[in-house]
């Protein structure tokens, strides 16, 4: 079983990669102060986004249309996009517990607590995404506050990574983000969603040693552009 890359570049935005498969998730790169790539410069085999907004959705429309990916997200977004895009362009549409397979793994769409209108004034239910990818399975919480269904993917998938926004005032801060990670379960997590925008900094370092310090997991600090391999 080859590793998976866990590429992060900045704010919510990944790109994992597995076999040469690259599945990009919440793509904000244009107008994103720590983007780690160029959006016209970026491969995607799929692109999944959590929800509507801007610092999420970010470029979705323009790497689809500019590499040919399909896009996976909730219902009403994807409603847009096709508007957007066309109804030629591969768009799967899901909603919260629904599960969208690939050929290379499968994503579900799980329950976030948070808001979320897109840039064009779609409303939607934002979401969190379970990824499953070269046997690994990946929890992208997207934008959330902490509640304790947080524990429940982690019932069902056996989860070998969490990816946890810290920043606080538009999510969880860091000392939520310490309490959903003991509810999650994941034996590593990274934080997400801080220091993008002075209104959402974060001491990463000392969501790291509490995690720590309650043997939770293994806190993993990524600056955008580093990779975290799931060997
Ligand atoms: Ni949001
Ligand atoms: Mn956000």
């Amino acid at each position: 079983m080859s590793s998976v890359e866990v590429r992060y570049l900045g704010h919510a935005a990944f790109s994992i990669e597995h076999d040469g498969t690259k599945v990009l998730i919440d793509p904000f790169l244009t107008g994103n102060p720590k983007a780690a790539a160029d959006a016209a410069e970026l491969e995607a085999d799929a692109i999944l986004v959590t929800h509507g907004h801007e610092d999420h959705l970010g470029d979705t429309a323009g790497i689809a249309s500019r590499t040919g990916a399909p896009i996976a997200t909730i219902v009403e977004i994807a409603a847009e996009l096709t508007e957007e895009l066309g109804p030629d362009h591969v768009i799967h549409d899901v909603n919260l517990g629904g599960t969208i397979e690939f050929d290379w793994g499968w994503a579900q769409w799980v329950p976030a607590w948070h808001t979320s209108t897109t840039p064009r004034g779609t409303v939607n239910t934002p979401a969190g995404i379970v990824l499953n990818i070269g046997g690994r399975t990946i929890y992208h919480l997207g934008d959330t506050a902490l509640f304790s269904d947080l524990a429940l993917p982690g019932q069902r998938h056996s989860l070998d990574l969490a990816l946890i926004p810290i920043g606080g005032r538009y999510t969880m801060d860091r000392h939520d983000a310490v309490r959903a990670a003991a509810l999650i379960g994941a034996p590593r997590i990274v934080p997400i969603h801080h220091n993008t925008f002075a209104a959402i900094d974060a001491d990463a370092e000392a969501f790291a040693d509490a995690v720590a310090a309650e043997g939770i997991a293994t806190v993993t600090i990524l600056d955008p552009g580093q990779s975290l391999e799931l060997a």
